[in-house]
């Protein structure tokens, strides 16, 4: 029987989310990284780790560099929950260039990685990330003034200050075949 745990760090609700949708696919159980005392990892073949992208880098993804000693012998899943679309190529590589300055490559060489979407209500968020996104406005209307927008920055731009949502329980599924379909 192979052990299954689900561990994330969410800063509004979407990678939790997630998290929990993954464990109740997988019949097992999902936690807060930060409130999960890692000597348990000992009693799972497999780990799920799922974290935010802030400033394209993974929210919590120093559990999996201070805890590699334990994690070493099993099956680590990192999933990612970001705004970007990680259908662009650009944007999954993105992440891999911000993974490997996080992680060796001894350690992403055995993630297997996967990227969902996640939500933003600007009303919710902390004065620190409300600024950053001022800060990010800001270079998007200079590249905007140079005519440079993609169509990504061109979403952020028109939705500054809303809500959006891209979070979507069937997304998980890949990640969840992968889990099912191979042995740790
Ligand atoms: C300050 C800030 C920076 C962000 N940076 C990124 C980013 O670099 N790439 C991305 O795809 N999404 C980015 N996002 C969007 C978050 O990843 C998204 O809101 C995600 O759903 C957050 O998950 P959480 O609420 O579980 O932490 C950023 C959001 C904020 C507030």
């Amino acid at each position: 029987m192979h052990q299954t745990i689900v561990l994330y760090q969410s800063h509004y609700g979407s990678t939790k989310r997630y998290a929990q949708w993954i464990a109740k696919a997988l019949s097992c159980p999902a936690c807060e990284s930060k409130k999960f005392p890692a000597q348990d990892l000992a009693g799972y073949d497999t780990v799920v780790f799922g974290g935010g992208l802030y400033a394209g880098g993974v929210n919590g993804v120093k559990f999996i560099r201070r805890n590699w000693k334990l994690l070493s012998d099993k099956r680590v899943v990192l999933f990612t929950c970001g705004l970007a679309d990680p259908d662009n190529l650009k944007n999954a590589a993105n992440i891999r260039d911000s993974l490997s300055r996080a992680l060796s490559e001894e350690i992403l060489n055995r993630l297997r990685l996967f990227h969902l979407r996640g939500d933003m209500d600007y009303s919710r968020l902390s004065f620190t990330h409300r600024s950053m996104m001022a800060m990010l406005r800001k270079m998007l209307l200079k590249k905007e003034g140079d005519g440079s927008l993609s169509p990504e920055d061109r979403m952020l731009l028109d939705t500054y200050g809303k809500s959006l949502d891209f979070t979507d329980e069937k997304t998980i599924q890949p990640l969840v075949d992968f889990i099912q379909s191979s042995h740790p």
